[in-house]
């Protein structure tokens, strides 16, 4: 194995929270490693809603806040919550001030629109459903020419390098076949989600939960894992991943329906835009129960859909599905993962030296249900803090380095199994024998294939859900369908590492 010492942060994920990183760690040399090329591998690019921020002159970060809060069910770190919506503003004024070509309205202004637990529009778009694609865009634009970063792309973490005390001193990068030892003065895990463990996911089915799983493996403390959100408005046509409807179609007044034109949820005008895990679940029984669930946009949207929507207009199309003419078959997918490493705002998880952003953190920001648009606010904002964070961490290191087991994927075959089971028993509804019978499936997979991270990261997402006998935010037990009194946080670390000098 070749070691190269790199004097700076190196960032694992070219997603928006790890390129946000990179471009704020200036002048600090960065190094982002993403496993394809950029704008391939992330998320971010899939996201259609936009950026939730207070920027309407009837808003206020307070009230941002407030929102945030009571989706996350109890379980909001106010303080970082806090940290969050003060910075929307600052935030997409600097995404804008990059490139990324916001809605204007008449005034100039930012638009804004109106998703699901908003109590006012502030969703900024950009064309309507491609927020992601064109924010990510001007962002790798901007990496490109930087000086200070370079970009290695079709690169894999495989593990993580830490010195005698367990301060992370670096990572095994796998490029071009070959194996790399990179020594940095701080790793950033901006690896995004889990939702590649779902069968029915609306996220790259690359995102699996390595950063999560190798950090669990070097000792960092991980926060909730059971906390998954699905999105109610997955489409249905047979697509793995599934494309999704945005949210704020039924924010621009598209109605969920079932096979014989009932209203799933009621009448009423804003009956479709309750929390998330709430649409989720009616969502998910309405399937499960056969009738059959439609989103229809024909009145609210209708001609206007290809201009207004084209994202979502391009995929019901590919699948031979108008949706001017026709409503659109939807089903719940797995789309965001709540829990995570814990990180501050700034990015410092519990173990010196590795920080971790976006997604694959556990803020605190979202709790047990994150606001729709919550996560590209997240991962810019405190990835620019954690860029700054992390171009300030001097390189230090204290005996012998520790390199981790060099980690393997999961056989296709055994991926397969995995990603059925957890969508049918750790998905919208859970109970306790469906989630034995997972925990049994993850043993019978470890026996034959070892512990590769998407078996981790699924181990971690189940055992905790199986402990949490509520229900709260994403996780719900058809058994213990009330939420408890208290609301109570899963905190998990393991107890010894079995890294090898
Ligand atoms: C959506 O556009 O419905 C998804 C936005 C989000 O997940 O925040």
């Amino acid at each position: 194995m070749s070691r190269i010492v790199h004097d700076g942060p190196l960032i694992i994920g070219g997603g928006l929270a790890g390129l946000s990183a990179a471009l704020s760690a200036a002048p600090r040399p960065v190094l982002v490693v993403s496993p394809a090329p950029l704008l391939e591998a992330a998320s971010s690019a899939w996201a259609q809603g936009g950026v939730a921020a207070a920027l309407s002159a009837d808003d206020a970060p307070a009230l941002h806040l407030k929102d945030t809060e009571a989706a996350g069910a109890g379980l909001v770190d106010h303080a970082a919550a806090q940290a969050l919506t003060a910075d929307g503003r600052s935030t997409v004024e600097w995404l804008a001030s990059l490139g990324a070509p916001f809605d204007r309205d008449a005034a100039g202004d930012f638009a804004v629109s109106l998703e699901a637990a908003h109590s006012r529009a502030r969703v900024a778009r950009v064309g309507g459903d491609g927020a992601g694609r064109a924010i990510l865009s001007a962002l790798v634009d901007a990496a490109r020419v930087a000086d200070h970063v370079t970009v290695w792309e079709g690169a894999r973490l495989r593990t993580l390098i830490q010195d005698a005390t367990g301060r992370v001193r670096g990572a095994v990068i796998e490029k071009d076949g070959d194996l790399i030892e990179v020594l940095a003065s701080a790793v950033v895990l901006a690896t995004g989600g889990a939702g590649g463990l779902f069968g029915r996911t609306t996220t790259p089915m690359a995102l699996k939960g390595e950063g999560l799983a190798l950090a669990w493996a070097a000792g960092a403390e991980i926060l909730d894992p059971e906390f998954v959100q699905f999105h109610p408005t997955a489409i249905d046509v047979g697509l793995d991943p599934m494309p999704l409807a945005t949210e704020a179609l039924r924010g621009d007044g598209a109605r969920l329906i079932d096979a014989e034109g009932r209203y799933l949820l009621g009448p009423e005008p804003d009956a479709d835009l309750k929390a998330r895990d709430i649409v989720a679940r009616a969502v998910h029984a309405g399937v499960a129960e056969g009738r059959g669930v439609f989103l229809d946009c024909r009145a609210a949207i209708g001609d206007h859909f290809p201009q207004a929507f084209p994202a979502v207009f391009a995929a019901c199309m590919a699948a031979g599905l108008d949706p001017r003419l026709s409503p659109i078959p939807v089903a719940p997918a797995a789309h965001y993962h709540m829990g995570g490493i814990v990180a501050d705002p700034d990015g410092r998880t519990s173990l010196p030296g590795l920080f971790a952003v976006g997604e694959c953190a556990a803020t605190g920001v979202h709790g047990a249900n994150r606001l729709a648009s919550n996560s590209l606010l997240e991962a810019a904002a405190f990835g620019r803090r954690t860029g700054r964070a992390a171009a300030e961490q001097a390189a230090i290191g204290v005996g012998a380095l520790r390199i981790g087991p060099i980690v393997e994927d999961l056989p296709d075959a055994a991926l397969a199994e995995l990603r059925a089971a957890m969508s049918a028993d750790c998905g919208v509804v859970r109970d306790a024998v469906g989630l034995t019978r997972l925990v049994q499936l993850i043993d019978r997979l470890e026996a034959a294939h070892g512990a590769p991270p998407a078996l981790v990261a699924a181990r971690l997402i189940a055992d905790a859900a199986l402990a949490r006998r509520e229900s709260r935010g994403g996780h719900y037990r058809s058994d213990f369908p009330q939420t408890a009194p208290v609301p109570t946080h899963t905190r998990l670390r393991r107890a010894a590492t079995s890294l090898k000098a």
